[in-house]
């Protein structure tokens, strides 16, 4: 049998998985499973970058967990694993530290803005793409399936990679960005920013949420902004929902929406109702799955001590090599 090539990709366990993190990263993780080796990590280490409640992580560690396979990610076929159960990831970090500049990590968009949130930012909010690297290039990860915010990651990846390999002889490599289809889902209050857990309960649906508060949310999602994208013409928070009736619905749907909304009798109430209903149908029955995995808390952390075995064999053979190459075994 033909071996697989392998895709590298992970979420943090930062809060419940919204339909950002769902339509740019875990459904293409699933369907990439079929052609791909998934190995698919919850980064506990990417996660204490900022504020964070201690007492919370192990139950996010486990609901990240649970989401993933509820959503689909088969660990017969993918590997997921905690980040911290592999070590040789922070090991890895650390040579990579000693060949990037601090400029270049200073230009990333998401260090920016994170950084303007925290009282004092943390050097390891700063160097955090740099394990994000030593992640995927551990692997030897040819793909990694994720949303547009993480593409300036995934370039400084190639970079270290492209750097190390000149330095020090051929070990990585050059990993591509596989986006899909919703790779920039904004926020349902404030469409003008990216729908993400750090902005509040009422700016994303999480995959979680009851059939009520999914309701809620999209019943009150923001459609006039007073902005229009230029060639669409339509407020972005309406060309948002437009994006989620795309990803959640049939053509036909889509094609009504867009007939009131050319003909000026577009109605918010009728197409924030469908969306609801659509969202609610389309992850019940991943509400029954995480629910009944997330009371098996022993299968689960089985699940993710394989997942790291079998991804640490990996890891350890590539640090191996990178050391051996930078002269330290
Ligand atoms: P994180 O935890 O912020 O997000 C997880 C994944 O969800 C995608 N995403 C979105 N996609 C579309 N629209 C949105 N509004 C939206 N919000 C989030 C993200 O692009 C991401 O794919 N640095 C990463 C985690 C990470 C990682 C890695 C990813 C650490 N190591 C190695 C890939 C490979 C992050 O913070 O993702």
């Amino acid at each position: 049998m033909k071996e697989k090539k392998y895709i590298f990709s992970g979420i943090q366990p930062s809060g419940a998985i919204h339909l950002g993190n769902y339509f740019g990263a875990i459904k293409q993780w699933v369907e990439l499973q079929k052609e791909y080796t998934g190995i698919f990590s919850i980064v506990d280490y990417h996660a204490i970058t900022v504020n964070y409640n201690p007492q919370k992580l192990q139950r996010r560690i486990l609901e990240a967990a649970a989401d993933y396979i509820a959503a689909g990610i088969d660990p017969k076929k993918s590997m997921i694993f905690v980040q911290s159960d592999v070590p040789e990831h922070v090991e890895l970090a650390w040579l990579f530290n000693t060949i990037i500049p601090v400029s270049e990590l200073r230009r990333m968009t998401q260090y920016k803005e994170k950084s303007g949130q925290q009282q004092a930012a943390s050097a390891g909010l700063l160097n955090y793409p740099i394990l994000m690297a030593a992640d995927i290039l551990l692997y030897k990860a040819i793909g990694v399936p994720v949303g547009e915010d993480q593409i300036q990651h995934v370039e400084l990846t190639r970079t270290i990679a492209r750097n190390f390999n000149r330095k020090f002889g051929k070990v990585f490599i050059e990993p591509s960005v596989i986006l899909s289809r919703g790779s920039r889902i904004m926020s349902l209050a404030d469409p003008k920013k990216k729908m993400s857990k750090s902005l509040g309960e009422k700016h994303y649906i999480a995959l979680s949420d009851s059939p009520k508060v999914m309701r809620k949310k999209f019943m009150s999602a923001v459609t006039d902004t007073g902005v229009t994208m230029h060639e669409k013409k339509k407020s972005l928070g309406v060309y948002n929902l437009f994006e989620l009736l795309d990803l959640m619905t049939d053509p036909k749907t889509v094609a009504k929406f867009e007939k009131q909304y050319q003909s000026g009798k577009l109605s918010y109430k009728e197409l924030k109702e469908t969306l609801a209903e659509a969202s609610v149908r389309m992850f019940s029955s991943f509400q029954e799955k995480r629910k009944e995995l997330l009371s098996d808390e022993k299968k689960l952390r089985k699940i993710l001590e394989d997942g790291a075995s079998k991804a640490r064999k990996i890891a350890q053979k590539t640090l191996h090599e990178a050391k051996e190459k930078m002269g330290i075994v």
